[in-house]
């Protein structure tokens, strides 16, 4: 079978390195893919943006593809599976009006606290002397979040009045987000470990992945802006067998079968960022519509099961009868991203991976992000570049396979952060 991965990133070098591996599979395609993706065996690169939604459906129909897996969240939203599912062809994802659990930040608030999900208190507001006058009556800390898809960047946590004024005044009046943010949404803070629970759905069943934790911001120690993701480790330390069973039944459960009753049959990965707070509950931070990037890393590397069977029987809405299958070691995903990420930086630098581009060594991988392979040279595209995977018997043991894969990459503009997969907790939880 053929099987097409759409996007550019890490998570979809990972999504093309598992998905080459599976005996179902002849060939991968992805697109538009990276230098790492083009260096992979039976892993072929095609020149479609992933936006491109009518040319990636010409170009599945034409090949016989047998599964498309779609990585990044705007051809979600955009409607790439309504495309496909109206073509008869197979595709793993939600459609247009589930992925709007991401898309829209007012929906899925809306969604939770209607079905009682935990989340953050809330109001939504189009009106900036409204959202001021909100935050006056709340206080600070607070959080103002673009409504719609904003690259990542549509979230500020305001420590005071004058960055909550800024932030909502750049929001709703100097319209720096464009249509994203015209409207916006304002939630508590709150406080704790986060964690990212991803899931695969059918519409009905669900199958639970590996759990993992992001390192958001640029900086050592967690502090700077927030990043797409500087690193991943999987499993999530916060996450104890306990709370896992909390959250599938408090969080999981509950969203996708009120998604169904409520018209949204959700199918895809589910991908819900939790806050775990100091007495150990759960509350939802936010839903993505798709895998994490770059929790997709850590987590592929650990999954023994074939992640493309998994995504069939999900297609046929027969979850219930997989069952995934987990390596019982941590694994580490350090990003090392373009200098300036995630502001302004330079692209076009050249990178000469020691070797090969994929080495094997403790068991790790490194996987390709913002790269493009031009006349056999690796040069930097993207602000996130790289991701450096590796196993370990314990987290710190993959910490430093990870830190140790990265010496394999020469290149002056990138910087990494120092301290993935150290074990940080913003609070002290009594609950063990
Ligand atoms: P989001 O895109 O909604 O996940 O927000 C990006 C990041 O901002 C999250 O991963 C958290 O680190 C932080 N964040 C978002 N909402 C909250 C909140 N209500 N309280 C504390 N931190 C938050
Ligand atoms: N790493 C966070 C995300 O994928 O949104």
């Amino acid at each position: 079978m053929k099987v097409l991965i759409v996007g550019a990133g890490g998570r979809e070098h990972a999504l093309a390195w598992k998905v080459g591996k599976s005996s179902l599979v002849d060939h991968v395609y992805v697109a538009p893919g990276n230098a790492g993706t083009a260096q992979e065996n039976c892993v072929e690169n095609i020149d479609i943006r992933s936006d491109d939604l009518t040319a990636l459906a010409d170009f599945a129909q034409l090949q016989n593809i047998g599964l498309t897996i779609v990585g990044p969240e705007k051809p979600l939203v955009d409607g790439i599976v309504d495309l496909f599912l109206s073509r008869n062809l197979k595709i793993f994802g939600p459609t247009q009006a589930a992925s709007r659990l991401e898309g829209s930040k007012e929906f899925s608030k809306a969604f939770l606290v209607r079905n009682q999900i935990p989340t953050a208190k809330y109001e939504s507001f189009s009106n900036a002397k409204k959202a001021r006058q909100y935050v006056r009556e709340n206080g600070t800390p607070i959080v103002i979040k673009a409504d719609g898809l904003a690259a990542g960047k549509g979230v500020i946590i305001a420590n005071n009045i004058f960055e909550a004024e800024k932030a909502i005044s750049d929001m709703l009046e100097r319209k720096r987000f464009g249509k994203a943010a015209r409207k916006i949404v304002i939630e508590e803070f709150l406080e704790g470990d986060e964690a990212s629970f991803i899931v695969m759905v059918d519409g009905k069943n669900v199958l639970p992945m590996a759990t993992s934790q992001d390192y958001k911001r640029a900086g050592d120690g967690d502090v700077g802006p927030n990043t797409g993701g500087m690193g991943a480790c999987s499993p999530a330390p916060v996450i104890t067998p306990e709370l896992h069973q909390r959250i599938i039944q408090e969080i999981i459960s509950p969203t996708v079968k009120k998604m169904a009753e409520e018209g949204n049959p959700y199918s895809g990965f589910l991908y819900a960022g939790l806050m775990i707070s100091k007495t150990g509950d759960p509350k939802v931070v936010e839903f993505n519509c798709r895998f994490g990037d770059p929790e997709a890393q850590p987590v592929l590397v650990r999954m023994k099961s074939d992640l493309v069977a998994h995504c069939l029987a999900a297609i046929n809405g027969q979850l219930h009868r997989e069952s995934a299958e987990w390596e019982a070691k941590n694994s580490v995903g350090v990003v090392l991203a373009s200098i300036g990420y995630p502001d302004k930086y330079k692209t076009g630098s050249q990178v000469t991976v020691i070797k090969e581009t994929r080495k094997k060594t403790h068991n790790g991988l490194i996987f390709h992000a913002g790269t493009t392979l031009i006349d056999n040279i690796i040069r930097t595209s993207g602000g996130r570049v790289f991701c450096a995977t590796a196993l370990g018997d314990s987290q710190d043991d993959a910490r430093l396979n990870a830190y140790d894969l990265l010496k394999q990459i020469e290149c002056d503009n990138l910087f990494c952060r120092k301290d993935i997969g150290f074990r940080v907790s913003k609070v002290d939880h009594n609950f063990s």
